[in-house]
C-alpha cells in the first residue's frame, strides 16, 4: 500500500538522511546501557540525522521532539520506542505471573490496554513482547515472559501481539510490538545474562525460534536483536537468523532493531575489531535500527563511500522504517499521537485499573491449601499482615515499570484494609525490607493477638529482570524463619509469595498452612490478592514455569528427553541426582484452587489414524468440591519412537472450565497432524507415522493416558 509513498521519499533522501533513519537515540531514563553524554542531539534531530528516540513519554515531551524532527529538511516523522512490558502508568502483572492465568484473551486486553495508554503518551512502539522460551530460573528475565513451553510461549507471544498492535496500526490506541529478543537469548548458558547460547539447530528451530515464527505470521511490526552469541556469531552480526531466516524464508516486512548498544558489543564479542567493522557486520546481517551504539551515524557513510556495504542494503533498512512510519499515520500527522486530552482521560483511568485488577486475581497461583485454609471464609475480627512486602508499594509494582507511579500501587495491608472495613489489622515489619535482617519480636506479638496470620515473603522487585541473574534463588533464610516462628503461634498462616522467577522456600513450606503465589502482580496487586484472600476469587493460575526443588536441578523443566537411563526414584545408574530428587516442587501446569476437580482418562477418537486426519480427544472434568472454581485442563502428547528422540510430554493443548459444584463438563481436544510433528535432523518439519500417547491432566505430572496409532 505505502510501498510507491516510501521510494517516493526515499528518492529525495541523501546518505546522511537515510543513515539517520537508522539511529536511535535515547531520551536519558531507563538507562540500562552506556549513555553517551550528548548534548547535540535535538541539533541531530533538526539535521534528519536520527530517526527514533527511546525514553521519551508523554504528550508534552513527544511533541517537543517532534517539532524539531518538523525543522529537518524532509520533515520526516521521529519513531518513539519504550519499553511497555506489562503496563506504562497503569501496571498489570509482571508478564510470566499473567502467563499462569493461561487466559490468552486476558493477555491481548491487558496488552491493549498498555498500548492504549502507551499510545495517549505520544509512544508508537513497545518493545515487547518478550518471547523467549525461559527454561533457566536463575536468569533474571524469565519474568519477562511466558515461561519455560515453546508451544504456550508461542500462543501468548501472538496473543501479547495482537492485544498492542490491534488490527490496524493507524489506529491510535495502538502501538507497534516487538518482538523480542532474537534469538534464543533464554538459553544463555548457566542463566547468566548476556552470556553465550550454543545450542544444535534443531532444538534452535524447536524450542527457541517458534513464538518468533508465529509472531511474523501474525503481522508483528518489528523485531528485536538479542545480546547473545549464538553458536559463535553474535545475533547482531548473524546473517543466518535475520537476513536468512527472518527476512529470507519468513518474509518477514517489518524493521529490526538493535538492542541497547549490541551492535557495538560486537566488539567486546571479539567477533570485530571496531565500531566500523561492527556497524558493517550489522547492517550485512539485518540489523536495520541502530539502538544507542552510534555505530551506523558514526560509520556507515565511510563504509558506503569505501564500497565496503552497498547502498541498497541501507536503503532496504530505511525503507523498513518509513514504511512503519506510515503506517503509523505519522506522515498525515506527525502530532496524531500527542492529544492532551486523550492523555488525560486515558492514563491510570478506571477502566484499565479494573482490568489490572482482573489480571491481578487470575495470575494468582494456589501452591498449597492444607486443610482449607483458604478462602477466609468470613472477615475475621483481626488479621495479622506480617513481612515488610506486604506495606511496600514499590515491590507491588516489580521490574521493568518504571513509569507506573509508586504511590500509585496498591498494597497487601491497603488491600486487606479495604477489603475488611471492620477488622482491625495489626501490622509488623517481620524482617527489615533492605536488609532482610529478622524481627521477631512485634511479629510474635501481633500473630498472637489475631485471628489469622498473613504473612509476605519473597524476592524484591529489582531480583528479577535484566542483569539480575542469581547463582542462589532461595528467598531469603530470614523470610522462611518467620513463617516458621509464626507457625509456633499455633495461629493458621497464610503465605503470599512474591517474586519473578520460579523460587525455592523448601524450608518454610511445612509451617505455612497455604501458600499463594502473587508475583508481582501491579497497580491492583493489594486489591487483587485481597479478593482470593477472602474468596471472591477462586485461584486458578497455573504455573508456566517449574518450580525447582534445589538450585541444582536448573534448568528443570516438563519436556525433556527420557535418555537411555530414564530417572528413577531408585536412583541407582540412571540419568538423576544421588543427592536430591529429579522432580521439581512444582511442576509446570501445577496449580490449586479451592475446590477439588475430578479429569477421567482421555477418551480418543479412534485407536489408528491415517496421515491427515484429525485426533479427537474427549475427557471428563467434575468440580468435585464445594466451591464454583475454574480448571485448566491440560493435554500432552508423547512420539514414542521417531527419528529423532522427543520429550517425554508436549504440550498441545488446553481448556479452561468453569464448573459449579458437582458439574460435570466433557472438554474435547482437536490434535492436527501439525501438533504431532517435529523438525527432523534436517530441519525438515515432518509427521512420522508409529505409536503416541496422549496425556491430560492438571498440571504436566498428574496425568492419564490413552494411545493411539499413526499410519
Ligand atoms: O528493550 C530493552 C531490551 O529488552 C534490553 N535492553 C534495553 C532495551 C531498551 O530499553
Amino acid at each position: 500500500l505505502y510501498a510507491q509513498k516510501v521510494d517516493s521519499v526515499l528518492k529525495l533522501m541523501t546518505l546522511d538522511e537515510k543513515i539517520g533513519q537508522l539511529n536511535q537515540y535515547t531520551g536519558n531514563f531507563q538507562a540500562t546501557g552506556p549513555v553517551v553524554e550528548d548534548t547535540t542531539k535535538i541539533e541531530q534531530i533538526k539535521l534528519g540525522l536520527v530517526g527514533s528516540m527511546l525514553n521519551i513519554k508523554g504528550v508534552k515531551n513527544t511533541r517537543e521532539l517532534q517539532e524539531y524532527a518538523m525543522q529537518s529538511r524532509l520533515r520526516i516523522p521521529l519513531l518513539f520506542g519504550l519499553d511497555v512490558i506489562h503496563g506504562l502508568r497503569t501496571i498489570y502483572p509482571i508478564p510470566l505471573g499473567e502467563a499462569a492465568s493461561f487466559d490468552l484473551n486476558l493477555m491481548r486486553r491487558t496488552a491493549a490496554g498498555a498500548a492504549k495508554e502507551a499510545a495517549a503518551q505520544g509512544v508508537h512502539w513497545t518493545f515487547a513482547p518478550m518471547m523467549d522460551v525461559s527454561r533457566d530460573a536463575r536468569w533474571g528475565r524469565v519474568m519477562e515472559g511466558a515461561g519455560e513451553d515453546t508451544w504456550y510461549g508461542t500462543q501468548a507471544a501472538v496473543a501479547r501481539v495482537q492485544g498492542f498492535q490491534g488490527d490496524n496500526l493507524a489506529d491510535v490506541h495502538t502501538v507497534m510490538a516487538c518482538a523480542k529478543h532474537f534469538a534464543a537469548y533464554g538459553a544463555c548458558i548457566a542463566g547468566k545474562d548476556y552470556n553465550t547460547v550454543d545450542m544444535s539447530e534443531q532444538t534452535l528451530h524447536e524450542v527457541y525460534l517458534p513464538p518468533f515464527k508465529a509472531v511474523v505470521e501474525a503481522g508483528v511490526a518489528s523485531f528485536m536483536n538479542s545480546f547473545n552469541d549464538i553458536n559463535g556469531i553474535p545475533a547482531t552480526g548473524n546473517q543466518y537468523i535475520q537476513r536468512q531466516l527472518l527476512k529470507g524464508d519468513w518474509n518477514f516486512n517489518g524493521l529490526t532493531v538493535s538492542d541497547w548498544g549490541s551492535i557495538g558489543e560486537m566488539v567486546a564479542h571479539g567477533y570485530v575489531p571496531d565500531l566500523k567493522g561492527a556497524a558493517e557486520s550489522a547492517i550485512l546481517a539485518g540489523s536495520d535500527m541502530d539502538m544507542e551504539s552510534r555505530a551506523y551515524v558514526g560509520h556507515l557513510k565511510e563504509l558506503v563511500e569505501a564500497g565496503k556495504v552497498s547502498e541498497k542494503y541501507i536503503d532496504d533498512a530505511v525503507r523498513r522504517v518509513l514504511l512503519k512510519k506510515f503506517e503509523l499515520g505519522l506522515f498525515d500527522d506527525p502530532y496524531r499521537y500527542c492529544n492532551e486530552q486523550r492523555e488525560k482521560e486515558t492514563v491510570l483511568s478506571e477502566e484499565l485499573r479494573n482490568l489490572s485488577r482482573e489480571a491481578g486475581v487470575k495470575s494468582i497461583v494456589l501452591l498449597k491449601n492444607e486443610k482449607q485454609a483458604l478462602p477466609l471464609s468470613e472477615a475475621p475480627k483481626r488479621i495479622a499482615v506480617v513481612g515488610a512486602l506486604a506495606d511496600s508499594k514499590v515491590d507491588m509494582r516489580g521490574f521493568w515499570a518504571n513509569e507506573g507511579v509508586v504511590e500509585e500501587m496498591v498494597t497487601v495491608r491497603e488491600g486487606l484494609a479495604s477489603k475488611y472495613p471492620d477488622t482491625s489489622l495489626l501490622y509488623a515489619e517481620g524482617y527489615d525490607l533492605e536488609t532482610n535482617e529478622l524481627k521477631l519480636q512485634d511479629a510474635l506479638r501481633v500473630a498472637s493477638q489475631s485471628d489469622v496470620v498473613i504473612v509476605a515473603v519473597g524476592e524484591r522487585y529489582f531480583s528479577s529482570g535484566e542483569a539480575k541473574s542469581r547463582a542462589d534463588i532461595n528467598i531469603p533464610q530470614s523470610h522462611q524463619q518467620l513463617v516458621k516462628e509464626l507457625k509456633q503461634t499455633g495461629k493458621k498462616v497464610i503465605v503470599l509469595l512474591m517474586g519473578g522467577r520460579p523460587m525455592i522456600f523448601n524450608e518454610m513450606t511445612p509451617y505455612a498452612d497455604a501458600i499463594l503465589l502473587t508475583w508481582w502482580l501491579g497497580t491492583e496487586a493489594g486489591n487483587a490478592i485481597a479478593d482470593v484472600l477472602a474468596g471472591d476469587y477462586n485461584p486458578s493460575g497455573k504455573l508456566p514455569m517449574s518450580f525447582p526443588l534445589h538450585v541444582g536441578q536448573v534448568p528443570v523443566y516438563y519436556n525433556y528427553k527420557s535418555t537411555g537411563r530414564p530417572e528413577s526414584k531408585n536412583k541407582g545408574y540412571t540419568c538423576c541426582y544421588q543427592d536430591i530428587d529429579f522432580e521439581p516442587a512444582y511442576p509446570f501446569g501445577y496449580g490449586l484452587s479451592y475446590t477439588t476437580f475430578e479429569i477421567s482418562e482421555p477418551v480418543l477418537s479412534k485407536e489408528t489414524y491415517t496421515m491427515g486426519d484429525v485426533v479427537e480427544v474427549t475427557v471428563k472434568v467434575k468440580n468435585t468440591g464445594s466451591y464454583a472454581g475454574k480448571e485448566t485442563v491440560q493435554l500432552y502428547i508423547r512420539d514414542l519412537v521417531a527419528s529423532i528422540t522427543r520429550p517425554v510430554k508436549e504440550l498441545r493443548g488446553y481448556e479452561q472450565v468453569l464448573l459449579q459444584p458437582g458439574e460435570e463438563k466433557s472438554v474435547s481436544f482437536k490434535l492436527s497432524m501439525n501438533d504431532l510433528g517435529f523438525y527432523d535432523s534436517q530441519l525438515n518439519f515432518v509427521v512420522e507415522p508409529g505409536n503416541f500417547l496422549v496425556m491430560c491432566g492438571a498440571n504436566s505430572k498428574d496425568t492419564k493416558f490413552a494411545k493411539f496409532t499413526l499410519n
